[in-house]
């Protein structure tokens, strides 16, 4: 119930991104209560973000106050009507249902990364199978990810290989914008994984069928994270959600266009395969890349980590 109060807030703030006072209602046609929530939203005096009050009518009557003052990050007041799953649906997605305000703000797209990956750090066997190292809470939580953001993105490897279909299934919610990296990337591979059309990004034309945003090659050969973001902020998208592999994420992480990782962890060991961060490694723990607030979120049995990259510590890394 409170996942479709959630995706309406999102829908909001995409459309009225600037901060102003506004009430918005959701009602839930479909549970038995007729869940009902108004929510006031007030911008926060000098622009340090938002509050916003829930006003819930329906078994769980109640009144909650959420206070998002930065990217990510919000308070939620705490509230004993609120079942404890919904309390921690609010606490876990409604910082993307802001985002769109936070984009406006800050003049950027956010990114995101999710990798499952095992105990010795892998997210693919040798032979590149990685159906599935998570589990279903994880796979869900990766559906409301892709609709709680504007635009997915995986590597031309991750395309070939596991042909993801990229759209939003296990919840509700709109498909988010689908996009592919990577010059070897062609018509048919796009084909394969999905009928709906794609964005591909690459330093030369690759593809007929699909649009295509061509950018410089760093000195690397690859396109810098950075370079993608303000690409895809020209589009008008707010959040994107980078699904893997190893080598797009790396990249975007070693040229500082990370924001937030999202690391799923699962009981299992595969020996060797796949290595989810690699980037020419760092000297000492010290110069390691780091994140503000780190936090375990449970999934099921396993358990999630999310952080939000410290740039400074990161640009120490280069
Ligand atoms: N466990 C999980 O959660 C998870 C998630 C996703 C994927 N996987 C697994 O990961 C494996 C694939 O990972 P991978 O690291 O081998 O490959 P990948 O990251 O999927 O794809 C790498 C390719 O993407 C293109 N690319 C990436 N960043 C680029 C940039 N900045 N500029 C230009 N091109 C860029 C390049 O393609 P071109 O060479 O064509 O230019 C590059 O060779 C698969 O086995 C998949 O199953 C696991």
């Amino acid at each position: 119930m409170i996942w479709n109060t959630l995706l309406r807030l999102r829908a909001h703030f995409l459309e009225s991104p600037s901060p102003s006072s506004a009430t918005i209602t959701t009602v839930s046609a479909d549970s038995p209560d007729k869940y009902h929530a108004e929510i006031a939203i007030r911008p926060l005096s000098d622009s340090k973000g938002i509050e916003l009050r829930f006003n819930t009518i329906g078994e769980h009557k109640g009144e909650l106050c959420v206070i998002a003052d930065s990217p990510f990050r919000v308070t939620v007041q705490p509230n004993h009507s609120l079942r404890p799953l919904e309390h921690q649906e609010i606490e876990q997605y409604l910082p993307y249902a802001v985002l769109p305000y936070f984009s406006h703000q800050h003049s950027k797209t956010f990114a995101i990364s999710h990798f499952a990956q095992t105990l010795d750090g892998r997210i693919a066997s040798c032979s590149g199978d990685s159906k599935w190292i998570g589990n279903w809470e994880n796979l869900t939580h990766a559906h409301k990810m892709r609709a709680m953001c504007d635009a997915i993105l995986v590597g031309a490897s991750t395309l070939k290989t596991d042909q993801p279909r990229l759209n939003v299934r296990h919840v509700t919610g709109v498909n988010p914008l689908r996009v592919v990296i990577g010059n070897s990337i062609s018509d048919d591979d796009i084909r394969s994984s999905s009928g709906e059309p794609v964005l591909v990004i690459n330093t030369h034309n690759s593809t007929k069928l699909n649009e295509q945003v061509t950018l410089d090659a760093a000195v690397d050969g690859r396109i810098e994270g950075q370079a993608i973001l303000r690409a895809l902020y020209q589009r008008g998208v707010t959040s994107l959600y980078i699904e893997g592999g190893a080598n797009t994420t790396s990249h975007f992480l070693k040229t500082l266009a990370l924001d937030q990782v999202q690391v799923h962890v699962t009981p299992r060991i595969l020996g060797s395969g796949v290595t989810g961060f690699e980037f020419g490694g760092v000297e000492t723990i010290d110069q390691a890349v780091e994140f503000s607030n780190p936090r375990f979120v449970a999934m099921g049995n396993q358990m999630m980590f999310v952080g939000e990259v410290i740039r400074d510590r990161a640009e120490g890394n280069e």
